[in-house]
């Protein structure tokens, strides 16, 4: 009658072990073995667990009878060696006495002996399991260590969790995302998730992107065809047509992926994907609002892996309509829930681009999403901002993301890129929502805020913010992880509606902008800088019904010979420093910032009471000058009194300056453009996959610069202070004076040689052409610049039967598609500075006129009139991007 209980028992730990998700380990607590039993020796796994004072804590992957065991490590001075030594001990004790009367007449031996007997030969194997040191203090070594133990727990190999969970797919275990053997501490994390049986079920994401190839096998399933479109060719299934049309189908696949024998698994693979086509050709502003927010109560999550060129130097946003599109989105969307947008941060870091020049990943209602690689370091395409929430995991260090691809049974192992974080992140946001479909489009980013992972913590990169959390400019909160994201969300209380306030515009020295976009006034920005600064008072936070900052957002007036040379920076009253733009060599416009609008989440959680102070500086010593004219701070947190909550509507003024009240909302009509958004893999480095990836740089070094104190540094301006007053300051130090005046002159023989050699240059090149181009690349649209999106698309295109988009959209520009693709294919990857004939970047923005000598660098500074008003779009243009949003 002893037989039936062991064997209970056996079931009962089996059962339990297997059922349950593997649980974390605790090696300063706890003390692990690995115990190998054999049940037909007599004794139980419980039996011999117990009788060694072990824990069974569950099965060591897929080794039948073997088990992961575990005992509290005694808590007393030396006390680590005493617990491992004490159950190793017990072992060989219960071994000797097992055996200690071997040979002797049977029935001498007591009970207690062939007790001992009966256990001892039960454990065929125990061994105390030791984690090894990992030592990540620098990226070299880093590099030369050996792979971390994919072995520390056997039970979370991707081979263990496919078998576990039933995965016949088979390219599950290649998808390192899902499941990192290799470093098991940088994946999306989100099998245990899986475990809890919340799969996506319910939830549906719209990828807006170039189609998505329902006839796939692993995505016919989960394919919602109510809530797609296609908005290039305006059918209603969103067909990739072009040969290169399979980048939404990838990313789909990262979400939706059915669990059946085809490629891998989508992070919510019950999930349903809805493809809302855009990409592949020319659409309209009025179409790019509608595709946003297309099937918008249905549709949980728009994943965006696109958006302006990540050149290094374009800086554009949404459009007004496009703008409108979103705030409804996330006003009404999912019956007021608000719609999800997940925008991919861009992959133009390489080029020295920033999140923070694209009015898309910069927008408070979008969550941006970097990458992070294999070895969870960063790679080198992926753009830092104070706009990036989080980061995902995608191509570098040698590996690239395992996906879906175009065709019946196709599959794609070269998916990477931003393009590919984003959608990652879209997956997690679909498990969370069918844990917790009420939460709202901020709960989801409060969420990120709270349970991203801290990842390379010795990279310089971190700051630390006022609320004590940790962000960095490269990995934002830091990694998703989709067990913690969930899981937190399923215990998750709902903040409360959305509060803002907007103080109005700080001008500086009569800095204004009127509706044409023409500035004037402003303080000169000398070397050090010019700071100004604006106090919120408790008062301000009471009477606008605020609490619990989470966006700033900061506009800003300024012009400049050179943008790329300007620094933005600010800082908060506890001191928490946001660099809201960095030097950007490529960026040669020299239309300053007309307006546009920074983001920063870096304060995230903070006082916004007090002086809040912004710093415009010059990085360069090239000769170039401008104006700081002015700035505006906008709040963005919740409301202390949720039913005096209201909704934002969207202004149409609020680029001019000074501030005007607007009373009324009526939208100006606002021509709406066609434009092309091209292939999201455009911008891609070739070696995205390959490349790797480091944890050892800030993502903006402190500028050569950066005096802060140093006299013309802290210029604050003052409402009765002309600038004169603070030049003759300047003149006055006389050491400085004369500094200024030998590199005017150094300058000045500079700037000859350098026109000359342009002139030069100039003769041999269609020139022609490049003026036209100048205002694609800097203008907010006129409507008649319309045609030029195609042809940028083509310059962009890497495959060569981009014909075949041209017969069929019939949008074959004409002229200058030569020097069009010129400027922007070789833009990417080499310097602005291509030994083929033509025009090169560097001359783009510079006036046409001013090319004689010494004089040529005076008339640098004095943009005229036309040339201003001809800024970019930021905000609230419309079809500001028209020239081709470049993708990720
Ligand atoms: C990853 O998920 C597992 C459950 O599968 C969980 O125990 C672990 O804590 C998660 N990782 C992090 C960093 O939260
Ligand atoms: C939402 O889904 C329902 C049911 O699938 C469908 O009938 C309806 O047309 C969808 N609505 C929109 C706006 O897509
Ligand atoms: C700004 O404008 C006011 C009023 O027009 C004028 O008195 C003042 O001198 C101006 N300040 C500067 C620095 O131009």
């Amino acid at each position: 009658m002893r037989l039936p209980l062991p064997l209970v028992l056996t079931l009962l730990v089996h059962q339990w072990a297997i059922a349950s998700p593997p649980t974390r380990r605790s090696y300063s607590t706890h003390d692990y073995y690995v115990l190998e039993h054999n049940p037909l020796a007599g004794a139980t796994l419980a039996e011999c667990a117990q009788e060694l004072g072990l824990e069974v804590v569950e099965q060591a992957g897929e080794l039948a009878n073997t088990w992961l065991a575990r005992t509290a490590k005694l808590m007393s001075g030396i006390s680590t060696r005493t617990a491992s030594d004490g159950v190793m001990d017990k072992f060989e004790t219960l071994r000797l006495r097992s055996i200690s009367h071997q040979g002797s007449d049977i029935s001498s031996r007591t009970d207690e002996q062939l007790e001992a007997r009966r256990i001892a030969s039960s454990i065929k194997h125990l061994s105390l399991q030791t984690p090894r040191q990992r030592s990540k203090r620098d990226g070299s070594h880093l590099e030369r260590a050996p792979p971390p133990p994919a072995t520390t727990d056997p039970t979370k190999t991707s081979e263990a969790i496919a078998a576990r969970l039933g995965f016949v797919d088979p390219l599950f275990t290649k998808q390192w995302h899902i499941v990192n053997n290799d470093n098991p501490r940088h994946m999306m994390n989100v099998t245990g998730v899986w475990e809890m049986g919340i799969t996506g079920t319910g939830v549906i994401t719209s990828l807006v992107d170039d189609g998505l190839d329902y006839r796939s096998k692993d995505l016919a399933d989960n394919f919602d065809a109510v809530d797609s479109y296609d908005f290039n060719d305006h059918t209603d299934l969103p067909t990739p047509k072009l040969s290169d049309d399979h980048h939404g189908t990838r990313c789909a696949g990262q979400i939706g992926a059915a669990k059946n024998d085809v490629c891998g698994v989508g992070l919510a693979y019950d999930s349903k994907v809805a493809g809302v086509r855009i990409l592949s050709g020319p659409i309209t502003d009025v179409d790019e609002a509608a595709a946003l927010n297309y099937g918008f109560q249905n549709v949980s999550i728009y994943s965006c892996s696109w958006g302006p060129p990540d050149d290094g130097k374009s800086m554009e946003g949404p459009g007004y309509l496009i703008q409108k599109a979103v705030l409804n989105g996330v006003e009404n969307g999912r019956a007021g829930k608000g719609s999800i947008f997940v925008f991919a941060s861009g992959n133009g870091a390489g080029s020295g681009d920033q999140c923070n020049f694209d009015g898309y990943t910069n927008s408070i209602y979008s969550v941006t999403v970097s990458a992070v690689d294999y070895k969870g370091l960063h790679p080198y395409y992926s753009e830092p901002c104070a706009a990036n929430l989080v980061v995902a995991y995608s191509s570098g260090s040698g590996k690239q993301i395992v996906t879906t691809d175009v065709g019946e049974n196709a599959c794609s192992s070269g998916h990477g890129g931003t393009s590919a974080a984003a959608p990652n992140a879209a997956g997690v946001f679909a498990l969370a929502l069918q844990a917790r479909p009420d939460l709202t489009w901020r709960d989801i980013q409060h969420l990120c805020v709270k349970t991203a992972q801290m990842i390379n913590p010795e990279d310089p990169d971190w700051e630390t913010m006022a609320s004590g959390q940790r962000y960095s400019y490269k990995y934002g909160f830091g990694s998703l992880d989709g067990y913690a994201y969930v899981t937190a969300a399923q215990n998750w209380q709902l903040v409360k509606p959305q509060a803002w306030f907007e103080p109005a515009a700080v001008q500086i020295n009569n800095g204004t902008m009127d509706d044409k976009d023409y500035m004037s006034g402003g303080q000169p920005i000398v070397r050090g800088g010019v700071t100004s600064t604006f106090t919120v008072t408790k008062d301000m936070l009471a009477t606008h019904n605020f609490e619990g900052l989470e966006h700033v957002t900061i506009r800003v007036w300024i012009t400049h010979t050179k943008r790329g040379d300007v620094e933005v920076e600010l800082v908060s009253p506890s001191g928490v420093k946001s660099v809201l733009a960095a030097k950007r060599d490529r960026d040669r416009a020299t239309s300053g910032y007309p307006g546009w609008r920074f983001m920063s989440v870096k304060h995230w959680g903070e006082n916004p009471i007090g002086e809040w102070k912004i710093r415009v500086s010059d990085q360069s010593e090239e000769g170039h000058s401008g104006n700081f004219l002015g700035w505006r701070l906008m709040f963005w947190g919740s409301t202390i009194d949720p039913s005096l909550a209201k909704n934002y509507l969207l202004p149409t003024k609020d680029r001019l300056l000074p501030s005007v009240e607007e009373t009324d909302t009526i939208d100006i009509p606002i021509p709406s453009s066609t434009k092309s958004h091209p292939k999201p893999t455009a911008g891609l480095p070739a070696d995205h996959g390959e490349a790797g990836g480091e944890s050892s740089k800030p993502a903006f070094p402190p500028g050569q610069d950066d005096t802060k104190g140093s006299p013309s540094a802290t210029m604050t301006p003052t409402p009765d202070e002309g600038w004169f007053s603070d030049m003759s300051n300047l003149v006055s130090n006389q050491k400085w004076f004369f500094a200024a005046v030998g590199a005017v002159v150094l300058f000045g023989i500079g700037a000859g040689v350098f026109f000359w050699r342009r002139r030069v240059a100039r003769r041999k090149s269609r020139y022609s052409s490049l003026a036209d181009d100048d205002m694609a690349m800097n203008s907010v649209s006129r409507g008649a610049r319309r045609p030029r999106a195609k042809e940028l698309y083509d310059a962009f295109g890497e495959v060569s039967d981009d014909e075949d988009a041209d017969e069929e959209t019939g949008l074959r520009p004409g002229g200058h598609l030569g020097s069009a693709g010129l400027g922007f294919h070789s833009g990417f990857l080499d310097d602005d500075d291509p030994p083929t004939a033509g025009p090169t970047p560097i001359y783009r923005d510079e006036p046409e006129e001013n090319e004689e000598g010494e004089e040529g660098a005076a008339d640098h500074h004095d943009v005229s009139p036309e040339a201003r008003s001809l800024s970019p779009g930021s905000g609230s243009g419309d079809g500001s991007w028209e020239h081709a949003s470049q993708t990720r």
